[in-house]
C-alpha cells in the first residue's frame, strides 16, 4: 500500500475507533458494600454485564458488613452534590432519600420490562417513591437462618437443632468437644441479626411485628421481650473470645473450616460457602434459626438510582436498571449470593437446597403471616430508629447489663424520631 493509502486508512481507522468510543464510553459509578468473596463475585457479574453493553463500570466499593459505611459514604457525596450514578440502598432508607428529592424516575425501564407484573407488591412498592420506581431490585435474603457444619455436629455427638432448647443441648456438647459452638462478630449489625432471630424465635412472628416492625411500647417491655435478653445473654456465652469487630464472613469462615459448628446469619453466609466450593446439604446446613421455622424475615437489596444530568448517563441508568431486572441476572447473581430472585420468571434448576427451600418458605409463610421484614437489615423501621436500637443490642452484648435494664433501653430507643 502507498504511504499515502496508508496514512488515509489509519485515519479513517482511527475516526471509526473514536465515534465507537463516544457511544461507548458512558461512565456508571455504583456504590455497594459487595466485598467479601461471595459478594464480590456477585456483583462482579453486574459489571461483566454492563460492560457487554458498552457502560464503563466504575466501581466504588465501601467494605464494611451491613452497610453502615457505605451509607456515610453516600451522605457525604450527595452532600457534596456529587452522588454516585446508582447506589445499593434498601428499604425504607429509599423513601428517606426520595424525600431528599435526589433520585432519578425509572419508570421507563420499569413499564418496558413489565415490572409490576413480574414483581411482588411487597416488593414493588418498596422500590417506589410516590408511585414511580426510583430502584431496582436485586434479590430476597432470608435472615433467620442457622448455618451448620455437620462434621462438627457429629463430632460432638449433637443433633441439628429446631428449637431453642436443642439449640443450647447441640451448644454444649459442640463446646465440649472443644469447638467454638457458636461463630459470630461482635458488630453493631451482626448482634442485631443474632436478636432479631432470637426474638422472632422466641416470641414468634405476631411478637416480632409488634415489637420490632411497629414499635409497640407493649410488645417491646413485654415478658417475652425479657425473655430475648435472657436467651441472648446464655447466646453469648458459646461465642468465643476473638469475637470482636471480627467481620461476618470470617465467622461463616469458622464454620466453612471446623473450627465451629454455628452462626446466625442471613444467606449472604451461603455465598461464602458457595465461593469456597462447598455444597448444601452436604458440606454444611440451612436451617431456620431456632423457633423460626414458619416464619421468613426478609432482606431485599437493590439499586437506586440518583438524580444525574447528563443523558447518556441516564440512558445508561436504564440500561442499569433492565438488566438488574432480568432473568440472566438475577439468576447468575443469586447463585453466588446465596439469596433468591426478587422476580418472577427466573427458573429454579440451578439453585441448590437452601435457595430452594427459601423460595418455598417466602410463599408458604406469606400466606400465614409469617413472612416479616428484617429490622436489622434496614427493612423495617426507620434508620435513626434501626440505630438506636441497635446501639441497646450491642451495649447488652458487650456489657454485664441485665435483661431488664436491655428491655428498658430498648424500649426507650424505639422512641427515636
Ligand atoms: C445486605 C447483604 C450483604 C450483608 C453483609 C446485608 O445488609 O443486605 O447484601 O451481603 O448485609 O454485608
Amino acid at each position: 500500500m502507498k504511504l499515502q493509502h496508508l496514512i488515509k486508512s489509519m485515519f479513517a481507522a482511527t475516526a471509526l475507533m473514536s465515534a465507537a468510543a463516544s457511544v461507548h464510553a458512558v461512565e456508571i459509578e455504583v456504590l455497594h458494600y459487595w466485598t467479601s468473596g461471595g459478594e464480590a463475585k456477585s456483583i462482579a457479574e453486574l459489571k461483566k454485564m454492563m460492560e457487554a453493553k458498552g457502560v464503563t463500570w466504575k466501581d466504588f466499593a465501601v467494605a464494611g458488613g451491613g452497610g453502615e459505611n457505605a451509607t456515610t459514604a453516600l451522605k457525604a457525596r450527595v452532600i457534596a452534590g456529587s452522588p454516585p450514578t446508582a447506589a445499593q440502598i434498601k428499604g425504607p432508607s429509599i423513601q428517606e432519600w426520595g424525600k431528599e428529592n435526589v433520585l432519578a424516575n425509572i419508570d421507563a425501564a420499569a413499564a418496558e420490562g413489565k415490572w409490576d407484573a413480574s414483581l411482588p407488591k411487597v416488593v414493588s412498592d418498596v422500590m417506589k417513591y410516590k408511585g414511580h420506581y426510583v430502584a431496582a431490585p436485586v434479590n430476597v435474603h432470608r435472615v433467620n437462618w442457622l448455618w451448620i457444619n455437620p462434621e462438627v455436629l457429629t463430632k460432638a455427638g449433637a443433633k441439628v437443632p429446631t428449637t431453642m432448647d436443642e439449640f443450647f443441648v447441640a451448644a454444649d456438647l459442640i463446646k465440649k468437644a472443644g469447638l467454638v459452638a457458636v461463630a459470630h462478630g461482635g458488630q453493631p449489625w451482626q448482634d442485631a441479626t443474632v436478636f432479631e432471630s432470637v426474638a422472632l424465635g422466641v416470641g414468634g412472628s405476631d411478637f416480632y411485628k409488634k415489637a420490632l416492625v411497629n414499635l409497640d411500647q407493649t410488645a417491646l417491655t413485654s415478658p417475652t421481650m425479657l425473655k430475648t435478653f435472657d436467651t441472648l445473654a446464655h447466646i453469648k456465652t458459646y461465642i468465643d473470645k476473638d469475637a470482636a469487630g471480627r467481620d461476618w464472613n470470617l465467622a461463616t469462615a469458622m464454620v466453612i473450616n471446623g473450627k465451629a459448628g454455628m452462626q446466625f446469619m442471613g444467606d449472604w453466609a451461603k455465598g461464602e460457602f458457595t465461593a469456597a466450593g462447598k455444597v448444601a446439604g452436604k458440606d454444611f446446613l440451612c436451617v431456620p434459626a431456632p423457633g423460626t421455622a414458619k416464619s421468613f424475615t426478609f432482606n431485599i437489596d437493590s439499586m437506586a438510582m440518583f438524580t444525574v444530568k447528563d443523558p447518556a448517563v441516564q440512558k445508561a441508568q436504564l440500561t442499569l436498571a433492565t438488566t438488574i431486572m432480568s432473568p440472566e441476572f438475577q439468576e447468575v447473581f443469586n447463585l453466588n449470593k446465596g439469596s433468591i430472585p426478587a422476580r418472577a420468571g427466573v427458573s429454579r434448576a440451578k439453585f441448590d437446597s437452601c435457595a430452594i427451600k427459601s423460595m418455598d418458605d417466602m410463599d408458604a409463610t406469606n400466606k400465614i403471616g409469617g413472612l416479616v421484614p428484617s429490622m436489622a437489615h434496614g427493612m423495617a423501621i426507620n434508620a435513626a430508629q434501626q440505630g438506636a436500637i441497635s446501639d441497646v443490642i450491642a451495649k447488652f452484648m458487650n456489657s454485664t447489663m441485665s435483661s431488664k435494664d436491655a428491655v428498658a433501653e430498648l424500649a426507650k430507643a424505639a422512641k427515636t424520631k
